[in-house]
């Protein structure tokens, strides 16, 4: 595996990974998959990773700690960094390249340039961390333009996020047109229901202890919804058990469609999502459910 982190041995690297595809590959078998992550790898990457391997010739799979989708209080200061043992896990996982770009090398000296999709950034998450968005949209655009991948893959677990990136690459004409062009991977989860998250190292053995509450309450939740109680008492319900089970503060507990985002009252017979954020102690998790409407997603 490769390790660079300037843009001219990337594009030397990539170049010769893909000499020898022909034009019309791309819709065949994908050449290059890209893993774009802020490192601190854990299984959840990983699977990532190993799909990626699955689906294409070579695996590129990005590290990059990315300061503009940290707001001022935020935690960039204290992201959990550990390139080298990152390295290692994507060397046994058979990544051809570790892309840890430098920020100069991302945001070049007058550096001008933010990417925002409307709409659905002012949302969910997007209400809470104003500009998240615009930081996420931006670095994905220059990591795309960077390693031009066929496909990229990204987890379930950052529903929002998924859903951003897909209507950025439709709207901008990011990859070339296939199905799994931007691929959500299902949400990899600890043993109790946990969904596993970078973030999961700020909890406590007490937290950590709770943490699987919100899980198994949404779990609950999308039940009652799908068994046609009314949206608007199950997500009261939700938020008094993930209070009582020991987080301090919800940002929002929603039912929205899948991928527009749009807020539901009641179930609308296209795919949709319950989501919710939430605190607990020094954490901010975030989960979400598909709820059956009669498709799935
Ligand atoms: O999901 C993440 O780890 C980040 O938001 C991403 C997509 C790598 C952009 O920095």
């Amino acid at each position: 595996m490769q390790i660079l982190t300037g843009l001219e041995p990337l594009r030397t690297a990539l170049a010769t990974l893909k000499s020898g595809d022909n034009s019309d590959r791309p819709m065949v078998r994908p050449a290059l998959a890209l893993v774009p992550t802020m490192g601190a790898l854990h299984q959840g990457h990983l699977t990532l990773v190993r799909e990626a391997k699955q689906r294409a010739d070579h695996v590129v799979v990005s590290i990059f700690v990315n300061p503009r989708q940290f707001g001022p209080s935020e935690d960039l200061a204290t992201y959990p960094r550990q390139l080298e043992a990152d390295a290692a896990l994507l060397e046994a996982e058979g990544a051809d390249v570790l892309w840890a770009p430098t920020v100069e090398a991302i945001y070049p000296p007058g550096y001008a340039t933010t990417v925002q999709v409307g709409g659905l950034d002012a949302v969910l998450c997007g209400a809470a961390r104003p500009g998240h968005f615009d930081g996420v949209a931006t670095v994905v655009t220059k990591l795309f333009n960077q390693v031009q991948p066929d496909i990229a893959l990204f987890g379930e677990k950052d529903w929002q996020q998924l859903a951003i990136i897909r209507r950025m690459a439709r709207d901008l004409d990011l990859m070339h047109p296939r199905a799994d062009a931007i691929l959500g991977v299902p949400t990899v989860r600890e043993a109790d229901g946990l969904a596993m998250s970078s973030r999961n190292k700020y909890l406590t053995a007490e937290e950590r202890a709770v943490a699987p509450a919100l899980n198994q309450s949404m779990r609950d939740a999308a039940a009652k919804i799908e068994a046609g109680e009314p949206v608007a008492d199950v997500l009261a319900a939700l938020q008094a058990a993930v209070l009582a089970a020991g987080f301090r503060q919800i940002d929002y507990a929603d039912l929205r469609d899948a991928e527009t985002l749009e807020a539901l009252t009641t179930p609308h017979g296209r795919p949709a999502r319950l989501l919710v954020a939430a605190h607990l102690g020094k954490a901010r998790l975030i989960d979400n459910v598909a709820v059956a409407t009669g498709q799935t997603c």
